[in-house]
């Protein structure tokens, strides 16, 4: 008899009994002590509905457009490297899986699947492309090439990963990918993280301090930006730098900002694998969503893992969410029904949510929708 799976908690539990420890491991670790891995799922909490009633909501609608495509609910999947560890199909099923309930996949340059493939398995899905920006500059506009050729619909570049951040369990497996797998973007053996000495580290630790460029700055966005027409959305912002990603239509001010003009932010702090310590994703969004003032979109990503937690994040001004860990526990459990399953679950448990909140449409999601709790102390 196969187990059931009611929430996304379940699949985390099943993915565990699956996946080799050092898999696991890698995939739900965060940095350092963990707590603001922790505290991306707690700050959910922090926050309360309060919903309206008599609204007849016999009828509940959850699309949106995202980057000028409809999708059928703005949950939507983060980048997460080598999902070949997950299932042997990984990120084409991933694909596959995201075209049948129709959201868009963010794939990751550390995939296990080309550019390519996956997007022959998407069969037309809204497929995004996540970008390292490498030390290599030749390579890095070589995927956003093969990005635009393929069909991707933007490119979302990762800003908080000039170094890996310290994830000790990875340290302690000294983390690698199977001899089977590589990133299979990559020809040379030791960018695709399949041949290289790491010592007694994690693997991939040493991988991004020889690869990736921690020489990073902003005038690197303009330079993407300047080498590609699609959209580009910067993924691991979390507030102080906003000036910079502004796209300032008019003005004095625009002279400077809008050489940095993005489409999008991604709210992220990496699912907290990179700096332990800094703030929820959901504690800082608001704030971003004001700096930001309709001037491109916002979204967020981070302890996403209940339509509750979704519905939270769009009264705070999420345009849309994505989701990383509970894909590949998805995968783990059962392929691309796996990730299926899950995607339905959440977008279910949104669509009740938002019902039972008055809320027949995602727009009709506001801010009065949530309250943060007071700190009361326990007498
Ligand atoms: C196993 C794993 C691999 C990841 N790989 C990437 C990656 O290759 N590129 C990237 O920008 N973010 C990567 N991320 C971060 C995710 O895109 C996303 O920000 C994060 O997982 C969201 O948090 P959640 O897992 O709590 O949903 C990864 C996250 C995980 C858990």
């Amino acid at each position: 008899m196969s187990v059931q799976r009611v929430c996304v908690a379940d699949f985390e539990e099943q993915a565990k009994k699956i996946l080799p420890k050092a898999v696991y491991d890698y995939y739900c670790s965060g940095a350092d002590e963990q707590n603001t891995l922790a505290d991306n799922v707690a700050a959910f909490n922090r926050w309360r509905l309060v919903p309206r009633v008599l609204r007849d909501v016999s009828t509940v609608d959850l699309s949106v457009s995202l980057l000028g495509h409809r999708l059928n609910m703005p949950i939507c999947v983060a980048a997460t490297a080598m999902q070949r560890m997950a299932h042997p199909e990984g990120e084409t099923a991933t694909a596959r899986a995201c075209r049948a309930v129709g959201t868009g996949m963010m794939l990751s340059s550390w995939a296990t699947s080309t550019i390519e493939e996956v997007m022959s398995a998407a069969l037309g899905g809204v497929m995004w492309l996540q970008l390292y920006i490498y030390k290599d500059r030749e390579l890095t506009l070589s995927l956003v090439r093969r990005a635009e050729e393929a069909g991707y619909k933007a490119i979302f570049v990762t800003v908080d990963t000039p170094y890996l951040g310290r994830r000790r369990d990875d340290m302690r497996n000294r983390f690698k990918l199977p001899p089977h797998l590589s990133m299979s973007n990559f020809s040379s053996a030791s960018l695709a993280f399949s041949e290289g000495n790491y010592g007694n580290d994690s693997g991939l630790a040493v991988y991004v301090a020889n690869a990736i460029d921690p020489s990073l700055s902003w005038d690197d966005i303009t330079w993407i930006k300047q080498h590609t027409c699609l959209p580009v959305i910067v993924k691991g912002v979390v507030n102080d730098e906003l000036q910079h990603c502004l796209c300032v239509a008019s003005g004095e001010d625009a002279t400077q900002a809008v050489n940095y003009g993005v489409d999008g932010i991604v709210v992220s702090n990496h699912g907290a694998r990179q700096l332990d310590g800094v703030p929820a994703t959901l504690d800082v969004l608001e704030e971003v969503v004001q700096a930001v003032q309709g001037r491109c979109d916002v979204y967020m990503d981070g302890g996403v893992r209940r339509g509750t937690d979704v519905l939270k994040a769009l009264a705070l001004g999420a345009k849309a969410v994505f989701i990383g860990r509970p894909v590949l526990w998805g995968l783990a459990c059962q392929g691309e029904q796996g990730v299926i399953e899950m995607l339905e679950l959440l977008q279910e448990e949104l669509r009740l949510a938002m019902a039972l909140s008055g809320c027949r449409s995602v727009s009709e999601v506001s801010r009065s929708l949530v309250r943060k709790m007071e700190f009361t102390s326990r007498m």
